[in-house]
């Protein structure tokens, strides 16, 4: 049964109680996007507060920072914003960024202030070299297995040579990393974020500790898909420890649906996941994603925007698709991972709450929602006998939120009629010796690359112009932080020469 403008609209405008006892006023969530705009010291800029101040005009139910890394020997790259510790001499102006970053994320209207939470993340081995460790210092990970860049020795020696065999932490190390996201959430609450979000997916720390072919421990650390749970466990422990569930402090969790890649985490492992969180309590939300930067499920082509490429243009002006009535067979195939969150879902419902220890994580599902169509159809409970629950509690976008950062106003008006209730569709124009190399990792690296190059230009007070080419962004938009690169040793220097050079060539 096909719901109305404004039916549709009425499920994504529902507020929501968090177990803590945060209400978001929507179901529409900003996921965690890295920014790429932070300080040379790490800290949130100017540009970072311009973006947010955006998001915050945008009707959000719920904010997500890009990934902020715990520990300032591995960031993702040599660019992150990471946590300030009290041992470092900057301490203070840090936290007086980060207040700033809250305060703008938060608007300037009280009434409309989005609720807005910090992801916190280790990226272990995925921490590229030169990102806080001098080149040959390996980084510290689950066990000492590479990264791989794609199949075959390629990818295998690409690898090595971007990311390097990383050595397996000590019990020492491992309660480092639980201090540095409990030092995260400290920052969090001090600054005025109403929570944090652990990123558990993508292949960054905890979604290596996750994985059965990534940790090979035998220790009380792994060797068992429980035991492999210990530190996500011991992390959630450790914030509500500090932050309990009554304190109205979120804690949300991000979790692969499944790794993607021969012997990694698959749907049942990641089953398993959801209920001994939910077990363990002091949950608010598992957002549930999928892949890892070996297999990037999570970074796919939308499925509508591949049905429609070839009506559209490169200006993002459509020809057909965007104006006619999506198909239920492409709305079916919407979002990525719909169909573990509703097993996800049921298992939640079927666990009685007695045994619960605090009421079960709600359910954010993020990945390939472009149409209000498909977000109020995961939103809704079934029309079987007796109708199963929603898929989804809320409703998480990324992409659409750098095209489009006020989206959300124009999906919660009940006059929009269902065929504009849409993100933009546009094909982003994908260099095409990009697509002869045989690694699964450029092209959702390049959307990546092209979607934070929207966020740059939202920074600096534009409007996200998704026609531009490669060159024009790189050099419009990053030229001037290619400095900052080349400061992160021999690889940054390695970068921002390559980078540098394709911009000027392709300007
Ligand atoms: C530019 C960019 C940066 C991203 N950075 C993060 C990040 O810091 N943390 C994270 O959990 N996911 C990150 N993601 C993944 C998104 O949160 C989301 O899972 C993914 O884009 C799929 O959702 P979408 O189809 O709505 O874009 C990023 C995605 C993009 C495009």
């Amino acid at each position: 049964m096909s719901l109305t403008d404004a039916e549709q609209a009425a499920l994504l405008a529902q507020p929501l109680t968090l177990p803590c006892g945060l209400v978001l006023p929507n179901r529409l969530v900003k996921a965690a996007m890295e920014e790429v705009l932070g300080t040379l010291e790490g800290d949130p800029s100017e540009r970072d507060f311009k973006l947010y101040e955006e998001w915050a005009k945008g009707d959000w139910g719920l904010v997500i920072t890009g990934n902020v890394m715990v520990s300032p020997t591995h960031l993702g790259s040599p660019v992150d914003v990471r946590v300030p510790f009290p041992s470092s001499p900057t301490y203070s102006s840090s936290l007086q960024a980060y207040k700033r970053w809250s305060s703008a994320s938060h608007g300037s209207n009280p009434s409309t202030a989005p609720p807005s939470i910090i992801q916190l993340c280790h990226s272990g081995r995925q921490s590229l070299r030169c990102s806080g460790r001098p080149f040959f210092q390996p980084s510290k990970a689950p066990s000492a297995v590479c990264m791989r860049a794609g199949e075959g020795w390629v990818g295998k020696v690409i690898g090595e040579i971007v990311w390097g065999t990383p050595e397996a932490m000590t019990e020492e190390e491992i309660w480092e990393v639980v201090e540095g996201f409990v030092q995260g959430a400290r920052v969090a609450k001090e600054t005025g974020w109403e929570g944090v979000q652990i990123h558990a997916s993508h292949g960054y720390l905890i979604a290596q500790w996750l994985s059965p072919n990534v940790n090979l421990r035998t220790d009380d650390w792994g060797g068992s898909p429980r035991k492999r749970m210990r530190l996500l466990l011991e992390i959630v422990r450790a914030i509500r420890k500090e932050f309990p569930l009554e304190s109205g402090f979120c804690v949300g969790v991000k979790l692969n649906s499944s790794d993607y890649v021969k012997g990694g985490l698959t749907e049942e492992d990641a089953l398993d996941n959801v209920r001994w969180l939910a077990e363990a309590g002091g949950v608010d939300f598992i957002e549930i994603s999928g892949g890892t930067y070996e297999s990037p499920k999570m970074l796919q082509e939308d499925h509508e925007t591949q049905a429609a490429m070839s009506s559209v243009t490169n200006n993002g002006t459509s020809t057909s698709s965007s104006s006619s009535k999506p198909k239920p067979s492409t709305m079916a195939r919407e979002a990525f991972f719909l169909s573990f969150a509703n097993r996800a879902r049921s298992l939640l419902s079927s666990i009685p709450s007695y045994s619960l220890q605090s009421p079960a994580p709600l359910i954010l599902l993020t990945g390939g929602f472009r149409t209000r169509p498909s977000m109020a159809s995961a939103l809704s409970p079934s029309s079987s006998s007796p109708p199963t629950p929603p898929a989804t509690d809320l409703i998480g976008l990324g992409r659409p939120a750098c095209s489009s950062p006020h989206l959300p106003l124009l999906l919660l008006d009940p006059s929009t009629p269902t065929h504009l209730a849409r993100a933009p569709l546009y094909r982003h124009k994908v260099p095409k010796w990009l697509t002869w190399l045989p690694l699964p990792l450029w092209m959702p690296g390049w959307s990546t690359i092209f979607h934070t190059l929207l966020l740059a230009q939202i920074s600096r007070g534009e409007s996200p112009r998704w026609e531009m080419g490669l060159g024009e962004g790189l050099w419009s938009v990053w030229g001037v932080q290619l400095w900052r690169w080349a400061k992160g040793g021999v690889l940054g220097l390695v970068l921002a020469l390559v980078v540098g050079i394709v911009a000027w060539w392709r300007a």
